[in-house]
């Protein structure tokens, strides 16, 4: 049930309103920023009213659509509902949501993905115009008017900054013992430049307040609901996934019995998904003690060696939890609390501050060419699957830069390694290490064509392999130059037999 009582101010208890009332402020044409990352913290009832005013303005024949900025991915009260009145004219900078990419991928939502850890600098430069309005999900607000954040922070400290009204939902689904969790630093992160040093230099540090201050005279509504995050089933790591994650496991020993990788490894980033939950379980299980995540995301992985010990600290911007998870969490918030940190996404993904750290990047990829160029969202070089989303604020400035991914997608009539990539999102330059079922690849230190050649005997699958080391093999004949050799009329051909006949195999 919707609770009163998680609003200790008056003043914001005197501005409870409707979610149909505190819809009617957003206007056509706005831009409107809202929280939001990885289907956590995003406000469920705002959106889905304002979706049922746009769906009766459209059926009155009024134009009624806005543009839409969050933290990452929503869920389908948000992101769902939006696309299927087709209310949202651009979107950024990361979507899942299927109906949604729909719209995306028809141009009927013009969308601007990029990298989630620079979009707030770029808003408050004025990049997208003016923002009007802040949607913000809330645990509660304090006393003093202090926003406490939900299962993420996001973006939002910057919306809540940039926009000229701002609805708070305060959503009693939220454990109340999220409060203290976050940590928002107030240094100059996101304006003009000069920016300030950041002051964090571990995982675990917490360098800001814990709540979201917000002039009270923005605020135009208070809501208050009481509804679940969008929490994806737990991806069961299947046998491709456990094999990847064997590889790596194996190659992270390797590293601490050199010496580039201390016994507790360094601070972990991982995307989410079926892969890395093998990871993370294979590290739960691994030689490896007194773990730290630094990362976008605290998944169920985490969360487990967070309870038995084996990492100590996660740092994040928002939850990625299964349902399971979620309520686990929920129930037990005071026992997690003091290994958690949820920070607004612009330092979760900060270059400095995964510089200073040192971080191992793990992260998930469409596809990959010979010398290691990654398209990590668009198929086929055109249809948009997600976004960047943080993957290159972390393999750029990663102490190590990891692709993981099935060797082929689509029953094998796709391959992941291919002889050119139809959309690079992570230059060659950004990528180290690739793992996929059969095999890894460390390309530390390579040229490109000893890259290729490592790329294509360690990590292609058997069945594309002779034709990848065809290519190259003729490439290094015949190609303009002898340093990246390439076959262009032939490089992308691949991909156009996908398009034309289902399937990137020869028949
Ligand atoms: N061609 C066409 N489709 C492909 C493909 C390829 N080369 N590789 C993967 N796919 C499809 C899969 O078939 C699957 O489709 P489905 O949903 O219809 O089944 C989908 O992409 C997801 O692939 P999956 O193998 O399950 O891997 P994943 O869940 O790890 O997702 C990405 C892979 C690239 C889509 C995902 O990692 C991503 O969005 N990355 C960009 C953002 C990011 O890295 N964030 C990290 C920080 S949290």
């Amino acid at each position: 049930m919707a609770d009163q009582s998680r609003i200790r101010n008056a003043a914001f208890r005197a501005k409870v309103t409707t979610a149909d009332e505190a819809a009617t402020h957003i206007r056509p044409g706005e831009l409107v920023g809202m929280s939001g990352f990885t289907g956590s913290g995003y406000p469920k009832a705002v959106p889905e009213a304002l979706a049922a005013q746009i769906g009766a303005a459209h059926a009155r024949g009024d134009e009624f659509r806005i543009g839409l900025l969050t933290g990452a991915s929503t869920g389908p009260q948000l992101d769902g509902a939006l696309a299927k009145v087709n209310g949202v004219s651009f979107r950024g900078p990361f979507n899942t949501d299927a109906e949604m990419r729909n719209r995306i991928n028809s141009d009927e939502t013009a969308y601007f993905d990029t990298h989630l850890g620079a979009l707030a600098p770029q808003v408050a430069q004025g990049y997208f115009g003016h923002m009007n309005t802040a949607v913000i999900e809330a645990t509660a607000i304090t006393e003093d008017g202090t926003i406490v954040p939900s299962s993420s922070v996001g973006n939002s400290k910057t919306w809540i900054e940039q926009a000229d009204k701002v609805i708070i939902e305060v959503n009693s689904w939220q454990p109340a013992e999220l409060e203290g969790v976050h940590d928002i630093w107030y240094g100059n992160a996101t304006g003009a430049p000069p920016r300030d040093s950041i002051p964090l230099n571990s995982p675990g540090g917490r360098i800001g307040r814990t709540g979201l201050a917000v002039d009270p005279a923005k605020v135009v509504s208070v809501v208050l609901s009481h509804d679940a995050d969008r929490n994806a089933p737990f991806a069961h790591p299947d046998a491709t996934a456990k094999s990847i994650a064997g590889y790596l496991l194996d190659f992270f020993s390797h590293e601490v019995k050199v010496g580039r990788l201390p016994p507790s490894l360094l601070p972990l980033q991982s995307g989410v998904g079926n892969v890395t939950n093998a990871v993370l379980s294979g590290l739960n299980e691994g030689p490896f003690e007194n773990l730290t995540g630094f990362s976008e995301v605290i998944q169920d992985g985490m969360l487990a060696m967070l309870e038995n010990g084996r990492m100590k600290v996660a740092s994040a911007t928002a939850f990625s939890l299964s349902p399971e998870a979620a309520e686990d969490i929920n129930n037990r918030m005071s026992f997690f609390r003091d290994k958690l940190i949820l920070r607004q996404q612009d330092l979760s993904n900060n270059p400095d501050v995964i510089r200073r750290l040192g971080i191992i990047a793990m992260n998930g990829m469409i596809e990959a060419d010979i010398y290691g160029n990654v398209n990590s969202t668009r198929v086929m070089g055109s249809r948009m699957m997600n976004g960047i989303g943080g993957s290159g604020d972390f393999a750029r400035n990663a102490y190590l830069s990891i692709f993981l991914s099935p060797s082929t997608a689509k029953g094998g009539k796709i391959s992941a390694i291919v002889p050119m990539a139809a959309h690079v999102d992570h230059i060659m330059q950004d990528t180290q290490i690739f793992v996929t079922e059969q095999g890894i690849a460390d390309l530390r230190g390579l040229s490109p064509v000893k890259r290729a050649e490592a790329i294509i005997r360690n990590c292609s699958h058997p069945d594309y392999r002779a034709g990848l080391e065809d290519y190259l093999a003729r490439a290094k004949k015949e190609s303009y130059g002898k340093h990246t050799p390439h076959l262009l009329p032939e490089a992308l051909s691949w991909h156009q037999r996908y398009i034309e006949t289902g399937n990137m195999m020869p028949k």
